[in-house]
């Protein structure tokens, strides 16, 4: 009978988050039941500051760092685990080092000539279309989706990147629709893993759409990995900091497997940034115009623009901080850690060892006791100096990149 139960529970909480309205529906939940809910049988939601702490946080002296929750982060399909999916906390601080020069202030500035050219083949990409297939207007989602996909390409495999792309017998993007398309089927695997056998099954036997998607994406990783490995080059692109980290090599497999999150967690995600804040100026036109002249006052062309006098653009800055709250690429998603031996306490509430938790940081988000008027995209609340940033705020609620020790590597 509890198996039953624990099968009907898990069901639902799929069925929630793959009909696409979870996010509205585990708010609603949090609305009515207080800053605990208990999604699925051993999973519990919180929708407080306390809990964002304790969750992703680095620990304390009492109480380790949570773990990364092995059902949710499954290996890839060729059982290749990287530092999204590693979930031991020794073998992921490996990685992370490994990984994190690449990463740093002072590559990305590097590598800003990869953003501009980028930036501006983009611009005038869309500035020369006028609609598509005789309709109006353009997809900018998917524009968007092959800028980013640009870019994450060439920052990390260099010249190796546009060799590749011109040998393969698909069109340009293949790889960006794949990547875009694997994004849904991510989460079906992890309803999969939940149903007892069928993970195995469809490994023997799997599903046309999942060869098209997850097991291409990886294909994918892995050749621009081998073509990349090939090239003798001192060009500055991820892969040099890979191959010059210190510490134990890393296998062309796991550096494979690296990429292949880094292309999905680097571009996906600030596409739907992108998309998001585009749709809340598009219906904001003072918004729109304030930022409008704060970059046309600033810039006497497009040319004069570089990273570092972006960031002391602070009308823009708010755009992009109230963009990551009202549209946050990840945060609807659980991602959720094990409470450790001993269980904790969180919200006020002693969890057992082995729960599931996470935080459901749209409910934070959206919830009035953290930000006023949470559903309208107001950047000036990030701006002390307006009314509206003197409305009591809780800017700290808002971890678009989550932080701790699994925190985004890519923020910067
Ligand atoms: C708006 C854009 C982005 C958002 C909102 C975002 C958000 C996040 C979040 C919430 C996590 C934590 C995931 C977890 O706990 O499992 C994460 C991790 C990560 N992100 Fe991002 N990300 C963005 C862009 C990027 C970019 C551009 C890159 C790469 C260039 C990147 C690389 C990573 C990596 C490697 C991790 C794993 C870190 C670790 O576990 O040590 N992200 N990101």
């Amino acid at each position: 009978m509890l198996t039953l139960y624990a099968t009907i529970g898990v069901g639902y909480w799929y069925y929630a988050l793959l009909s696409g309205r979870g996010p509205w529906m585990n708010h609603d939940w949090h609305k009515k039941y207080g800053p605990i809910v208990r999604i699925a049988p051993n999973h519990l939601s919180f929708n407080d500051h306390h809990a964002q702490k304790i969750i992703y946080g680095f620990g304390t002296e009492n109480l380790p760092s949570m773990e990364k929750d092995p059902r949710f982060f499954t290996p890839e399909v060729d059982h290749s685990m990287n530092i999204i999916n590693e979930c031991d906390k020794e073998e992921h601080s490996r990685m992370r080092r490994m990984l994190s020069f690449a990463f740093s202030m002072s590559n990305l500035i590097r590598n800003e000539d990869v953003l501009i050219r980028r930036t501006d083949e983009f611009l005038n990409a869309i500035g020369g279309i006028e609609g598509e297939n005789g309709e109006r207007g353009i997809n900018i989602v998917q524009k968007f989706n092959y800028v980013t996909f640009n870019i994450m390409g060439e920052m990390s495999f260099g010249d190796s990147w546009e060799m590749r792309l011109k040998e393969q017998p698909e069109h340009r993007y293949h790889w960006a629709d794949v990547i875009v398309n694997s994004t849904y089927m991510n989460d079906v695997m992890r309803a999969v893993v939940c149903v007892p056998g069928l993970f195995s099954f469809l490994e023997r036997f799997p599903p046309t759409h999942s060869r098209k998607t997850l097991y291409r994406h990886a294909e994918y990783a892995t050749e621009h990995t081998e073509a990349r490995l090939k090239l003798q080059t001192d060009r500055r692109d991820f892969m040099y900091y890979i191959l010059h980290a210190k510490g134990p090599a890393a296998t062309p497999k796991e550096i494979a497997s690296h990429y292949n999150v880094i292309m999905m967690a680097g571009a996906v995600t600030t596409a739907t940034f992108l998309s998001g804040v585009m749709y809340y100026l598009g219906h904001n036109r003072q918004a729109l115009g304030r930022l409008q002249d704060e970059l046309r006052s600033t810039f006497p062309s497009i040319e004069a623009i570089d990273s570092k006098c972006l960031l002391n653009c602070v009308y823009l800055n708010a755009v992009v901080e109230e963009g990551l709250r009202i549209y946050p690429p990840a945060g609807a998603a659980h991602l959720s850690r094990i409470v450790p031996k001993g269980g904790c306490e969180i919200s006020g509430s002693f969890i057992p060892e082995s729960t599931r938790v996470s935080v459901h940081s749209w409910s934070v988000l959206r919830d009035p006791a953290n930000f006023h008027a949470p559903s309208q995209f107001i950047p000036e609340r990030w701006i002390k100096t307006t009314p509206e940033g003197q409305k009591g705020d809780k800017l700290d609620r808002s971890l678009p990149f989550s932080y701790g020790p699994r925190g985004c590597l890519g923020r910067k």
